[in-house]
């Protein structure tokens, strides 16, 4: 039943998010102001007493009606074309009380009428929200707005454990909102953490959103802002999800989890930012599940089983696969199968002092292969929700693909109920640990980071254009883009992406996965996704590098609203330069990162359609004199809608016209 609701649902975009630092003495946060508001001055202003004003009017009475309130999520409509009003509240699923539901949602009502002007609104509180807009739900992706971070909080004494105990809280109640029919998308818990405290979380999503995309979105921001933090809070227009070391909801409606003390091995951060990018492939796998739910249990199994047969048949053509009695690799053209005995060898019976990381979806482990190679095993847990088909898209996807700037899978092992993913080991984890940590961000030089950006552009030249496949990746972020021992970047994480037939140029989903701020704009809103999406998400990431600092953390509101408006204002004033991290400049010419920069903003445009290709980037940051064309704009605000019209989407005529009356083909 979820799993229908959840595919013809909106897209659960990443949209808006805070620290949240108010522990009242009684340990129940403050009632009083909303958590945030979304006033985004980029949609039209209505006029008041216009027919829209006096609908919106209409539409929040309804939302604080009785009946409203008591059914705790509330969506409805009123009036015709341009003045028709959407609205939706929900109060937390913990408050019992209609009342003080209703209470929460009459005074959201009057504030966000009080704060906002404009066609669409948000706005939080603790207990409840609401939102209003001219379009519907959904269609509107982004909410948008990145509030004033607030980093007032304090950090914990442990945080590498701390973010441990926490994933585990937040997989469970993140997996019982979204799956589990009986919590009616609301999950709250708690688990004591060593040192006499107790971490109590809370997870919730609007009923008929996409929960479990949500909701891993959510997640993996609250991870990078956060989790070393006594309090965190994501706030999504769909979803969200927060922790306090304090109660701060009925306790009634919570459930206390016991961390499985087994698992207490070492810690790399590194690879708990994997696992919470791979929690994009596991995300994957959930809606993976909750299809497989709406089966029988039988036949669930039956096809579990079906699948997995079909997978290893698919994969174990006579020809690549064989294993020998001792359990010794036996190499194909494509993939190595291993057995679950040399892993368990490799990994020393997955001994916790060989473990990397532990997500709420599987560990992580370091391996040593007879023969000295360094691997690194993904563990997909028994129990979390799998999906063979998406599993089957990145082992079949990763197997066929070589490239030197692509993490290589080595290969997999599938025996009984274990399901191992086997990579090289990367021993200098991702590229986000470097770019955003002004310590170790400062060790590298210009030239460096000038052969990351090339070896992502490789990388995904190859992805898009040179490999047998036409493969668009769709959430490339620094996350994902690994550095081995040389620093030579290589791509990992496929579990999202998608192949693409000899001449196909575009394709649109209703599952919207991604990173919020890597996403380009035809794809975050209308589910469009191309080459050029992938263009997007690297021109991001190489604004990134040069500037040091993440776009989704990007809260400069003196200076503008987002990275890229930033880039853009600066880059239209002629001051390019002032964009460029002080420290990269010491070890640069600036001309070459000036353009560079320029680069990066050919590659955020607005338009998919003025978007260089990866073949037209590799060519460009080779070449010194090469004239660029000017940028046009990229989308200066997240909430900016772009109200679908199917000329503009796919014409490869014009795609390729762009760029080929500049460049030599
Ligand atoms: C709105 O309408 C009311 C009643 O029709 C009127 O008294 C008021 O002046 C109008 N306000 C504006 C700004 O037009
Ligand atoms: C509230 O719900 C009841 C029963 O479902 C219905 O009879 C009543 O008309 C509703 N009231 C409003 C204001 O919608
Ligand atoms: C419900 O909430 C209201 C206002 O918050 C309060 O006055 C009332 O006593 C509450 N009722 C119950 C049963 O807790
Ligand atoms: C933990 O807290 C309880 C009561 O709050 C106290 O009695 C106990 O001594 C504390 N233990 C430690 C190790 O601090
Ligand atoms: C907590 O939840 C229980 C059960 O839903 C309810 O009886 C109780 O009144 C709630 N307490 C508060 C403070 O809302
Ligand atoms: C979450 O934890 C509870 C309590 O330990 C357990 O009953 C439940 O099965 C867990 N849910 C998932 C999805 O792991």
């Amino acid at each position: 039943m979820f799993g229908a609701k959840a595919d013809r649902c909106d897209i659960g975009v990443m949209v808006a998010m805070l620290l949240f630092m108010i522990l009242s003495l009684n340990g129940v946060v403050s009632g009083a102001d909303p958590i945030d508001t979304y006033c985004p001055s980029e949609f039209p202003l209505y006029s008041l007493n216009s027919s829209f004003h006096n609908n919106l009017k209409l539409v929040l009475r309804l939302l604080s009606s009785d009946n409203a309130s008591k059914a705790g999520f509330y969506d409805t409509s009123i009036g015709q074309g341009p003045d028709k009003v959407y609205g939706q509240s929900l109060c937390r699923g913990d408050i019992s009380n209609s009342t003080a539901c209703k209470e929460c949602i009459e005074k959201a009502s009057r504030d966000i009428m009080n704060r906002c002007k404009s066609e669409n609104a948000m706005i939080w509180y603790n207990l409840c929200q609401v939102r209003y807009s001219f379009q519907s739900f959904k269609v509107v992706a982004y909410t948008g707005k990145y509030p004033q971070q607030n980093n007032e909080e304090k950090k914990v004494s442990d945080p590498i454990r701390f973010r441990e105990y926490l994933t585990y809280l937040m997989s469970n109640l993140s997996d019982e909102a979204a799956f589990n029919p009986d919590k009616n998308m609301f999950a709250a818990g708690e688990v004591d953490y060593p040192g006499n405290k107790t971490i109590y979380g809370l997870v919730q999503c609007i009923p008929d959103s996409q929960c479990s995309s949500c909701l891993t979105s959510a997640f993996t921001e609250l991870t990078e802002c956060c989790s070393d933090l006594e309090a965190g809070i994501i706030l999504d227009r769909t979803c969200n999800i927060r922790f306090q070391l304090s109660q701060f909801f009925n306790a009634s409606s919570a459930y206390r989890l016991i961390y499985p003390t087994s698992t207490g091995g070492k810690w790399k951060s590194w690879m708990i930012v994997l696992i919470m990018c791979g929690s994009v492939l596991v995300l994957a796998l959930l809606i993976g599940l909750a299809t497989a739910c709406l089966r029988r249990k039988n036949d669930r199994e039956r096809d579990e089983e079906i699948s997995e047969r079909t997978l290893l048949q698919e994969l174990s053509t006579p020809k690549s696969v064989a294993v020998t009695e001792e359990g010794d690799l036996i190499s194909s053209d494509e993939l190595l199968f291993m057995t679950l005995a040399v892993i368990k060898a490799a990994t020393d019976d997955f001994s916790d002092t060989n473990k990397l990381g532990q997500g709420g979806f599987g560990a992580v482990y370091k391996g040593v292969l007879p023969d000295g190679n360094e691997i690194a095993v993904k563990r997909l847990s028994r129990k979390s929700w799998q999906g063979m088909e998406e599993l089957k898209n990145e082992v079949i996807l990763i197997a066929k693909l070589q490239h030197k700037n692509l993490v290589r899978l080595l290969g997999c092992a599938l025996e009984g109920d274990e399901k191992l993913l086997i990579y090289e080991f990367m021993s200098n984890k991702s590229l986000d640990q470097f770019i955003f940590d002004p310590e170790k961000r400062s060790k590298l030089d210009w030239k460096t980071y000038h052969g990351i950006i090339s070896g992502i552009a490789r990388g995904l030249l190859y992805l898009h254009e040179e490999s047998r496949l036409k493969i668009i990746h769709r959430d490339l972020k620094p996350n994902n883009v690994l550095l081995d021992h040389e620093l030579l970047a290589k791509i990992s994480d496929f579990g999202m992406a998608r192949i693409f037939s000899e001449n196909q140029n575009a394709a649109n989903t209703k599952r919207v996965v991604g990173t919020y701020g890597y996403m380009a704009p035809e794809y975050a809103m209308e589910g469009l996704f191309s080459v050029k999406s992938d263009v997007f998400s690297f021109g991001v990431i190489m604004l990134e590098i040069i500037i040091g600092k993440r776009n989704s953390g990007f809260y400069m509101t003196e200076l503008a609203p987002t990275l890229l408006a930033y880039a853009w204002r600066l880059w239209n004033e002629g001051k390019e330069l002032d964009f460029v991290d002080p420290m990269l400049l010491e070890s640069c010419d600036a001309s070459e990162i000036v353009r560079c920069v320029h680069i990066g903003l050919l590659c955020v445009q607005e338009n998919p359609e003025h978007r260089p290709t990866m073949s037209n980037v590799v060519v460009l940051l080779g070449s010194e004199s090469m004239v660029l064309p000017q940028p046009r704009q990229p989308p200066l605000s997240l909430g900016r809608v772009l109200r679908a019209d199917p000329s503009t989407t796919t014409n490869p005529s014009v795609k390729e016209m762009i760029f080929s009356d500049i460049l030599p083909r």
